[in-house]
């Protein structure tokens, strides 16, 4: 494997990414521990518990300093944000250095048909998993800490049927600025990735016509992205090199949206 460039590296570093049993978030681990950072990986689904498995053989079989521990925690339950970082303290000692808020739901729903229990259900994973996910790691973050919150472009564009989904992005890119502007005095950074479409279990739960106007609208190549190239993001997010970059939403979408 090709050496990291030294503000690449995140050897020593403990990294969090919550939903890391599949899609982008899976993508996310890989890249954090290919970079040599030791990795908790989190899942609900029973579904899940074979695939959070092998990527954790992955990790631990990867010939660097990384390693990597599973836990299963369901973040619409109010107490999943301590057991995730019991697990990480157990495993890998008292510091947190990097948390990835990646974990979401999706749901299609009109506005006329949607329900406090379709609002608890996307809210409760993304909106207020990420502030108790984040209020829980925060007393063992180290300094020059980085807290990335995976976002969707979105969270910036009016999709029909979809706006509990985007409006809890939204929310989330709120939570970013005012947590960057809170916790920046130690050299910790706080920012967004906001993808465009990618091939994962979520997407197939997009209105087909929507991917493909999004498709036919991005400059680069007319596609669906890969969760390399998110994770790619993330991972130099997560690392040295991002020092000055706090507060803000990087768009991950092959240019389709522009900010
Ligand atoms: N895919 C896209 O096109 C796209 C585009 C823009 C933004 N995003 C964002 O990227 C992130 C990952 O999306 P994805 O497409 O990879 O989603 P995905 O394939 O549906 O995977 C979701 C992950 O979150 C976990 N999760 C779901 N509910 C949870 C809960 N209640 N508690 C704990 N973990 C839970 C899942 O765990 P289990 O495996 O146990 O169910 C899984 O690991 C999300 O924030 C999403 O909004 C995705």
């Amino acid at each position: 494997m090709a050496a990291e460039l030294p503000g690449q590296t995140l050897e020593g570093k403990v990294a969090i990414v919550t939903g890391s049993s599949r899609g982008l978030g899976a993508g996310m681990a890989m890249a954090m521990a290919r970079r040599g950072a030791k990795v908790v990986i989190t899942y609900t689904s029973a579904s899940s518990e074979a695939k959070a498995a092998t990527l954790v053989s992955e990790i631990e079989a990867l010939p660097n300093s990384s390693s990597a521990v599973s836990v299963r925690a369901d973040l619409s339950d109010i107490s999943a944000p301590s057991a995730i970082v019991a697990a990480s303290l157990s495993a890998f000692g008292s510091a947190i250095h990097i948390l990835v808020n990646n974990a979401a739901v999706q749901i299609t729903q009109p506005l006329a048909k949607i329900t406090l229990e379709n609002y608890q259900s996307v809210y409760d994973i993304n909106v207020r998993g990420v502030i108790l996910m984040t209020q829980a790691v925060l007393p063992h973050l180290q300094p020059r800490s980085r807290v990335i919150n995976i976002s969707s472009v979105g969270g910036r564009a009016g999709f029909a049927d979809l706006s509990l989904y985007t409006s809890s992005k939204a929310a989330l890119e709120g939570l970013t600025r005012s947590w960057a502007a809170e916790l920046g005095q130690n050299g910790t950074t706080v920012n967004a990735v906001a993808p465009g479409p990618v091939k994962s279990d979520m997407l197939d739960s997009i209105p087909p016509h929507i991917v493909q106007m999004q498709m036919d609208n991005t400059p680069v190549e007319h596609r669906v992205g890969t969760s390399h190239e998110v994770a790619s993001v993330v991972a130099w997010l997560a690392g040295a090199d991002s020092s000055w970059v706090s507060g803000q939403v990087l768009n991950v979408s092959g240019g389709w949206s522009m900010y």
